[in-house]
């Protein structure tokens, strides 16, 4: 399978995963479950869980673990596109292709299914059985909360909004990134590899250093396909930055020099792959797309 192929499979089973939980009877008001499950059935890249599956693979992780993690980390970053779309922050119309959910609901039921989508995500990870330890599980929960939380993706949020309307530093800017998206990419693939039995530390470290360059280039790209991208291969409205003067790569550094970071990124990140003793090539061709795709 190339690339493409291993990340429609990844979808594919995300989405059989999330669909049986929403089909069981849930007692709950039906249009919050609507909205809820809205927001995640509808064609995001599903790139968080490939990453889950691609790190979990790697090292032996058990399959249907794997699902709950991939779920798990779906939910949350799912959560935090609805809330990013609200009047309140991006204030955008159109996500994956679709309504954003206060369009298609109100903004009511597109916070209360942010919210949904987050505890969601812990319920998921807390209550199934895993075939790695408890204290792994543990691990998973707690990478995942302060990826999403007030250290992560919160924070970054806070942040990117704090530097609207405003020029920040390089380094201001990198952490920002760092925070609101480069936090739970990185996450995914700690869960990948706590699904797994006994990871070393160095390989650990050089995931890590793989993730954090990832995460980073990752929304490097994102802002250059917010001036470069098409709304209708996107998916999201093309020029929302823009409008919103935010603080971008591309306002900093220009295009070109954008685009030049994505490439010291991904080249950074590829480096930090030569530390692994297995088969990484699934994992530097993702990093390689990050900064190629077009949506
Ligand atoms: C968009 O993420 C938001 C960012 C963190 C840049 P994705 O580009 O992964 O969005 P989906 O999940 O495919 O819709
Ligand atoms: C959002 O960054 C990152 C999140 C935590 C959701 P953006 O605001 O650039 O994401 P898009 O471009 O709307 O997907
Ligand atoms: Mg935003
Ligand atoms: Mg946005
Ligand atoms: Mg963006």
């Amino acid at each position: 399978m190339n690339l493409l192929e291993q990340i429609r499979a990844a979808q594919s089973r995300l989405d059989t995963y999330i669909g049986e939980y929403f089909s069981k009877p849930l007692d709950t008001d039906n249009t919050v479950k609507e909205a809820t499950y809205y927001s995640i059935n509808n064609g995001g890249k599903r790139l968080r869980p490939f990453l889950v599956y691609s790190v979990g693979n790697l090292f032996g992780a058990n399959e249907a673990d794997l699902d709950v993690a991939a779920a798990a980390i779906e939910c949350i970053h799912s959560y935090s596109l609805v809330h990013d779309d609200l009047p309140a922050m991006d204030d955008d119309d159109l996500r994956r292709g679709k309504p954003t959910c206060h369009i298609a609901f109100d903004e009511a039921q597109a916070i209360l299914a942010g919210d949904a989508l987050q505890t969601l995500a812990f319920e998921l990870l807390s209550e199934h059985t895993f075939q790695v330890s408890a204290q792994q599980q543990l691990a998973m929960i707690n990478t995942l909360a302060k990826a999403s939380g007030i250290q992560g993706m919160v924070g970054g949020q806070a942040l990117d909004i704090a530097a609207t309307d405003m020029s920040v530093t390089l380094d201001e800017l990198e952490r920002i990134h760092r925070l609101k998206t480069g936090a739970l990419l990185n996450c995914a693939i700690k869960l990948g590899a706590y699904c797994a039995p006994n990871i070393d530390e160095e390989v650990m470290s050089a995931l890590d250093t793989y993730g954090q360059k990832l995460g980073l280039a990752f929304q490097v790209q994102d802002d250059i396909l917010d001036i470069e991208g098409d709304t209708a291969v996107l998916g999201k409205p093309q020029g929302s930055d823009l409008d919103n003067h935010k603080s971008t790569y591309p306002a900093l550094l220009g295009l070109d020099g954008a685009k030049n970071k994505a490439h010291q990124l991904v080249e950074d990140a590829l480096l930090a792959l030569d530390a692994i003793p297995h088969n990484t090539d699934v994992l530097a061709e993702l990093a390689k797309y990050i900064i190629e795709r077009d949506h």
